[in-house]
């Protein structure tokens, strides 16, 4: 009798598409956040361009979170490195990274909601728009607004965290976790 192990063997890095969505979503994150920090110091009637901008990045986001949610499901993920904290290190990492992706599909969805309980429609960088399926303002537009700002900071705030302790798993532990993730590298 033959045995296999059916068990796929684990890949020594992240795959170069997941690196890509990675590091494409790093940068457009802040910088959807960066545009909303910026509109909302001008006054409401010159906020059209930038919140046309804020909003086509944000579509992005989206976009690129349900390829990347898609293409997890579906790859194998390299082990986790192993700390000196273990399981709680390694279970913290998991929780932290699923903050990421909860926060990371409400705020793009709770902007959209925001827009639309504003009787306005959602554009994507002049090649579709979305209208809203209110012609009017909701009265619960200003609570959804709210929360995407809540939530808008917080998704900052969380990924900053997490670069932090990427760079602290490279700089003082001194493992693979960072290098896993570097881009244009093969293993
Ligand atoms: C990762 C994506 C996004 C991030 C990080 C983000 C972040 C933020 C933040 C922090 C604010 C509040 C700014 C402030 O008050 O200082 C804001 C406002 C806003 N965002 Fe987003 N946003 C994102 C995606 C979207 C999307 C996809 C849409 C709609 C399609 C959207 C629509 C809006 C609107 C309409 C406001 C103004 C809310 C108001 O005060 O009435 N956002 N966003
Ligand atoms: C908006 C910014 C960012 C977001 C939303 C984000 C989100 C995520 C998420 C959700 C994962 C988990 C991957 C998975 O298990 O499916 C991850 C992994 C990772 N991220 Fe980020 N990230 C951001 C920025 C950064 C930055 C700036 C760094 C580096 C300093 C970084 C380094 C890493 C590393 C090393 C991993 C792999 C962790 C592991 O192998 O356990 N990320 N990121």
């Amino acid at each position: 009798m033959t045995t296999l192990d059916s068990t796929p063997a684990r890949p020594l890095s992240w795959d170069a598409a997941t690196k890509a969505l990675h590091w494409s979503m790093a940068l457009l994150i802040p910088l959807a956040w960066v545009i909303a920090i910026v509109l909302e110091q001008l006054p409401r009637e010159s906020r059209g361009p930038l919140m046309f901008f804020h909003k086509s990045v944000g579509v992005t986001v989206l976009a690129l979170l349900v390829l990347r949610l898609l293409w997890r499901a579906t790859h194998t993920a390299p082990a986790g490195e192993t700390t000196p904290w273990e399981p709680w290190a390694g279970l913290a990492a998991k929780a932290g990274h699923a903050l990421l992706y909860i926060l990371m599909v409400a705020v793009p969805v709770g902007g959209i909601v925001t827009s639309f309980a504003n009787g306005r429609s959602v554009p994507f960088f002049g090649l579709f728009e979305i209208a809203s399926p209110w012609a009017t303002k909701q009265p619960f537009a200003g609570q959804v607004a709210e929360m995407h700002e809540i939530f808008g900071h917080l998704l900052l705030v969380v990924a900053l965290a997490h670069a932090v302790i990427g760079i602290l798993h490279h700089v003082v532990l001194k493992d693979r976790t960072l290098v896993k993730m570097k881009p244009f590298a093969k293993a």
